[in-house]
């Protein structure tokens, strides 16, 4: 249980108007959680203070290196006016993988948890509650060492930010288009694909401005070996309806084990849906479209919630998913995981944190 001393701030920041689109994660509210780690001490001085800039050593090892982890999670306010969270402890245990990949210490999981739910709770004025907006919760870790040698960091910052956030991508819900790139790759097997960390995004950049420049949204990235495999999406874990059966690439050590994609293989499992957790070779796309048997494309991550995708490109090969709008099972799973996340919906999962 941390103990953590509190600095508020002496003046607020005025709160986004609500006629316009928040966008996502531009805005940053009042306050930050801190804590620091040193060697031989562990984690010390848990502290939420005013959001500010920080002041590092142009010799810090995370600028060199990039030895840091993030996470990405969701607060929204339900219609009782309480406060929830969604599987933060799935968050904690996450951090941890990918802390352990990068050698960063661990963070309790408690410690974890409530270092965003005090955070947040202090930030509750800062949850949005037009359709479609939550309050996007950052927490991440960063090496602090100064130093220019290639090792693990013996001091660390932990932190969590806070930002009152819309629709992930600029079209907001309407389908994406993807772009299936088979030339640069983002992760291999036995890599840091599977943790959440900055150079696995420092990989993706490139390829996204491919992507961009043509006029789709994101890439669809392939294995990095063999370029043949389907693996996820940018910011999001990538889902297929073929022959009415729900298939999504298995986890394999280079895509993120999305906390979004657990919910809905679960949910799908639980309406009896078929289910497949397996390897997807573009090729098998490229026909199941063909044949009219892939009737629905979407992408799920904390960012993007279900995010339908009319439109898939690989080589010289457009395929159009569907008639390009979205499907039925995309909505059903966009409408039951939203309706559990704001609390409409019954949550038989218990997967809805109420914080107060
Ligand atoms: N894949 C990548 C690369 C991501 O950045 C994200 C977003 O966090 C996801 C998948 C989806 O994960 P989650 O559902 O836990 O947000
Ligand atoms: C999230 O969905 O939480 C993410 O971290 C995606 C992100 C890279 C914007």
């Amino acid at each position: 249980m941390l103990n953590i001393k509190y600095e508020l701030a002496k003046e607020l920041k005025a709160k986004p108007a609500k006629d316009k689109p928040l966008g996502f994660g531009k805005i940053t509210t009042d306050h930050m959680f801190i804590m620091n780690y040193t060697e031989g001490k562990g984690w010390h001085d848990p502290r939420i203070v005013p959001y500010q800039n920080i002041s590092l050593a142009p010799t810090a090892m995370v600028f060199h290196y990039g030895q840091t982890m993030f996470e990405g999670l969701k607060a929204y306010r339900d219609e009782s006016g309480h406060t929830r969270l969604f599987r933060p402890d799935m968050n904690a245990k996450r951090a941890n993988k990918s802390n352990e990949r990068l050698c960063i210490p661990e963070i309790p999981e408690e410690d974890f948890v409530q270092a965003i739910t005090e955070l947040v709770k202090v930030e509750k004025d800062w949850i949005p509650t037009e359709p479609g907006t939550s309050l996007y919760v950052r927490p991440f870790v960063i090496a602090t060492d100064e130093f220019l040698g290639v090792a693990p960091s013996k001091t660390y910052l932990f932190m969590v930010i806070l930002s009152p956030s819309g629709a992930y991508y600029a079209s907001g819900l309407a389908p994406v288009g993807i772009w299936i790139e088979d030339d640069y790759v983002r992760a291999v097997r036995g890599g840091m694909g599977f943790a959440k960390t900055g150079g696995n995004y420092a990989a993706s950049l490139a390829g996204q401005v491919k992507a961009h420049d043509d006029g789709y949204s994101q890439v669809l990235w392939l294995d990095g070996v063999e370029r043949k495999y389907i693996e996820e999406v940018g910011a999001m874990n990538i889902f297929f309806v073929i022959n009415g059966k729900v298939v999504t690439p298995m986890l394999n050590g280079s895509i993120l084990p999305g906390i979004t994609r657990d919910s809905v293989l679960t949910l799908c499992r639980s309406w009896g849906y078929e289910v497949e957790e397996r390897k997807i070779s573009v090729d098998e796309l490229i026909e199941a479209q063909k044949s009219g048997a892939m009737t629905e494309c979407f992408g799920t991550g904390t960012a993007a919630v279900i995010s339908p995708v009319g439109k898939l490109r690989y080589k010289d090969d457009v395929m159009t998913i569907g008639d390009g709008g979205i499907g039925a099972i995309s909505q059903k799973i966009y409408d039951t995981v939203t309706g559990i996340q704001t609390g409409k919906l019954p949550d038989p999962f218990g997967w809805s944190v109420v914080l107060d």
